[in-house]
């Protein structure tokens, strides 16, 4: 057989693999999601998240202390709201001496250089376990919008670097930025969750924060899962808002919105590798199903290669193991 061309040479080896590679994976891609909990000395591990753990103030620190040692210099702050404190208005969001701003300035007085995102939505602090705030059994928009600028506000006043704002509502990113710019946090940036679908893989994070909605779906404010035009019109429009970074959140069934919308904007893009996806690897795994290390580092390149700059990510910690050895 003559062949004028033969892909396989590219393909013979590990040096020639490596040398043609068209996506790689560097420790400097990933944020590392973090579930604090109050109290002192308190390690949960969280039963749908198996290896991964909601962690009391004092040993987030240490935490945050060995992610910085290991190179991971951006966490994504997420608490859990005692239940005492919720309600309707969501307004231990905004609390001074809330467990998420005692957090943040823990953080940073610790680790002045990690970079600090912060989680904005109400659902760990709403009664109903929605983001926003409920009337007649319905997600207001323009009150919860009030309330996430009040929330954001405070976050940066604690020290936070980027708020992200998780909640869906129409809006949010341009009065969030407005209340950054009247109050003077004109530094902090916006990580903006644009397109951010109803999904049923979100199952184990509200199994970590316990903010599971008490009612119907989030069908009304996160979008359907049928839609891909949808995502690159929310994009767009978080752009125009003012987001320095959007995000697709799933990532893993959501690869070809990845690739949508790093094809539409021009401010870095950044892809959630959320808790059921954390799940099914761990699942699987564990029966002896598929080789855990190999599905990371697969799943990683894969979000990558769609087009993601950055990944959010509870294998972070594995992956620089991964590629390190
Ligand atoms: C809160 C929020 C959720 C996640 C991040 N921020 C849950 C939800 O929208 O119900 C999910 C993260 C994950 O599943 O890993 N608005």
């Amino acid at each position: 057989m003559y062949l004028q061309k033969r892909s396989r040479i590219l393909r013979k080896s590990t040096a020639i693999r490596s040398l043609v590679a068209e996506t790689s994976l560097s420790v400097n891609d990933f944020i590392v999601p973090l579930f604090i909990d109050e109290g002192k000395d308190i390690k949960t591990e969280i039963a749908s998240m198996p290896g991964y753990y909601r962690n009391s103030l004092d040993i987030t620190v240490k935490e945050v202390k060995d992610l910085w040692n290991m190179g991971l210099k951006s966490v994504l702050v997420f608490i859990k709201c005692p239940d005492g404190l919720k309600d309707n208005t969501g307004k231990e969001a905004w609390n001074k001496e809330g467990l998420m701003q005692r957090s943040i300035r823990a953080i940073k007085e610790s680790v002045p250089d990690m970079l600090v995102l912060t989680d904005v939505a109400l659902d760990p602090y709403s009664s109903f376990g929605h983001d926003g705030i409920v009337k007649e059994g319905e997600i207001v928009n323009d009150e919860t919008v009030e309330a996430l600028v009040k929330m954001s506000v405070s976050h940066a006043e604690a020290g936070a670097d980027f708020v992200a704002p998780s909640d869906m509502m129409d809006g949010r990113i341009g009065a969030i930025r407005n209340g950054l710019e009247e109050t003077g946090f004109n530094k902090v940036g916006i990580m903006s969750y644009s397109a951010k679908y109803a999904s049923c893989f979100y199952g184990p994070f509200r199994d970590a924060l316990d903010s599971a909605p008490g009612f119907g779906d989030k069908k009304s404010y996160q979008m359907n899962y049928a839609n891909r035009i949808e995502a690159i019109k929310e994009t767009l429009l978080d752009v125009e808002e003012g987001a320095d970074i959007v995000m697709v959140k799933p990532a893993l069934a959501y690869l070809d919105i990845i690739r949508e919308v790093k094809n539409a904007v021009s401010v870095p893009v950044s892809a959630y590798n959320i808790s059921g996806e954390y799940a099914m690897i761990k699942a699987a795994a564990k029966m002896g199903w598929i080789d855990e290390d190999k599905a990371i580092l697969e799943t990683l390149t894969a979000f990558k290669r769609a087009g993601a700059d950055l990944i959010a990510t509870y294998f972070a910690k594995d992956a620089v193991r991964l590629l390190t050895q």
